[in-house]
């Protein structure tokens, strides 16, 4: 069977989409859903290109038992053919995204990762990067509950 692509994306892909990536995989794997699933996370900046996630991200995202060893990269335009979910992170990202949209109808769904989010539902994932250490925690419980939904819906919509 075809599998599942999901893609996340934040500005950086240091903090924020690589932490969404690391909490989906752990769930997927804990599902025992890893074979239909490819999980990928990216930025839209060029700013950390080939870098680990931020120190403050993964010391915070090891302390919730996952362990993230992505390197960051750029979005590109051939992850439009790539993916079915392009998730990003705030509406900044959602509109750098639309705006490299090839003009056909759209095969993939592009959705902000916080209509899957039961509490603040459409809200942006605020960006930890320039915040205090509780901004991480914070972001790890958005992520947390947004990507259990996530998980929940795919099932449902993939019979799985
Ligand atoms: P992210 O956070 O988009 O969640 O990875 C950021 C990381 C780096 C920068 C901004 C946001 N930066 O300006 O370098």
């Amino acid at each position: 069977m075809r599998k599942i692509s999901v893609l996340f994306v934040c500005l950086g892909n240091i903090c924020r989409s690589p932490l969404a990536e690391g909490i989906f995989r752990d769930k997927v794997q804990k599902a025992g859903l890893e074979d239909q699933f490819e999980i990928d996370s990216c930025g839209t900046s060029n700013y950390h290109i080939g870098s680990l996630p931020d120190p403050r991200t993964r010391s915070n995202a090891l302390e919730n038992g996952i362990d993230l060893q992505s390197r960051g990269r750029q979005f590109d335009r051939r992850d439009f053919e790539r993916f079915d979910y392009i998730l990003p992170m705030d509406r900044s990202n959602f509109r750098n995204i639309q705006g490299l949209e090839p003009r056909h109808d759209a095969p993939y769904t592009l959705r902000l990762m916080r209509e899957y989010d039961v509490e603040g539902k459409g809200q942006d994932v605020p960006d930890p990067y320039y915040g205090g250490e509780r901004g991480f925690q914070d972001v790890f419980d958005i992520l947390d509950r947004s990507t259990d939904r996530l998980l929940e819906s795919l099932r449902s919509k993939h019979n799985l």
